[in-house]
């Protein structure tokens, strides 16, 4: 077996034991205690990434990361000692709203992705301790070349620490498919496809139906006939078991609101739009098709 081979199989068997750990629960009770503080609501939005259409946590984590490379790199060339100083400053700042973005992330989910979650931030809490120690370590001593103080080792060392971390964030979302849009993989019918009795849609009363193996909601308000995606784009939660209010749809897991004419989201946590679908009535059944713009998305991984 190749170095590689045993190295992913080792890291494999390392993650699954995370995973598996059941000991990890207890602490993300605690913590989740802390998390829902965060309310439903505009502050949750923000952090979730809601006007971005994508996870806010991702895009925010490339700043401390890129701080603390640029600050190693000047350590490596041994110059400009008090800007590398500033740049790990820069990280540590930054790193604030990294982390609550990914907390409020991390609140939403269950079981091995909690746990793996949790082991995420705790080896980041943990790295970055040692790199703000490093902040400290270089105001008393900038030093003047090469990796000559322990600020700059400091650094590093935490540094490797957050890189660790940053791999079991990769394993959440490429692994475990956190914070991807849960209606990604699905195949709807792109052709017209029967799916209720019209007679059996009542005004404000969602029924869902499974059309070649998508499960559908439809929901008829104001007189208008509603077709969405039934999976939750968030978490994957059963919108037709979710409350129909003003016009959107509330999922019952985390409230995300969609709204129940074209989809969009109204209000996280969910940053995707529910996928939405055409309906006609034919001699008194309802059909169904995935919207025009939806199916030009070639999905070969479905
Ligand atoms: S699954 Fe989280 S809001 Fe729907």
């Amino acid at each position: 077996m190749s170095l590689s081979a045993r190295l992913a199989r080792l890291v494999d068997r390392s993650t699954t034991a995370v995973e598996r750990a059941s000991v990890l629960d207890a602490p993300s009770e605690a913590l989740d205690r802390l998390a829902s503080r965060i309310p439903v609501g505009p502050v949750k939005d923000l952090l979730s990434g809601v006007a971005l259409g994508h996870p806010l946590h991702p895009v925010l984590v490339t700043v401390p990361i890129g701080a603390f490379t640029s600050a190693l790199a000047l350590d490596v060339e041994g110059r400009q000692q008090s800007a590398a100083r500033t740049l790990v400053g820069l990280g540590l700042v930054s790193s604030v709203p990294t982390a609550l973005a990914g907390l409020t992330d991390w609140s939403d989910t269950r079981g091995a992705e909690r746990r793996v979650g949790l082991a995420h931030l705790a080896l980041n809490v943990v790295g970055l301790s040692v790199i703000g120690a490093s902040w400290l370590a270089r105001r008393r001593d900038p030093g003047t070349g090469r990796f000559d103080t322990p600020g700059a080792w400091l650094t590093l060392t935490g540094f490797g620490i957050v890189g660790a971390s940053a791999w079991l964030g990769g394993h959440l979302a490429y692994a475990m498919g956190v914070g991807v849009d849960t209606t990604a993989f699905q195949r709807p019918p792109t052709e017209w496809a029967d799916a209720v009795d019209d007679a059996d849609l009542l005004e404000g009363q969602p029924v869902v139906v499974t059309v070649e193996a998508t499960s559908v909601l439809l929901v008829r308000t104001g007189g208008r006939l509603h077709a969405l995606a039934d999976r939750c784009t968030h978490r994957g939660g059963p919108l037709h078991e979710g409350t129909i209010a003003d016009g959107c749809v509330e999922c019952p897991w985390h409230a995300s609101r969609f709204a129940l004419a074209d989809g969009a989201v109204v209000q996280g946590p969910a940053t995707r739009p529910a996928p939405v679908f055409e309906t006609r009535v034919v001699d008194g059944r309802v059909q169904v098709r995935r919207d025009e713009i939806r199916t030009l998305r070639l999905n070969p991984v479905g």
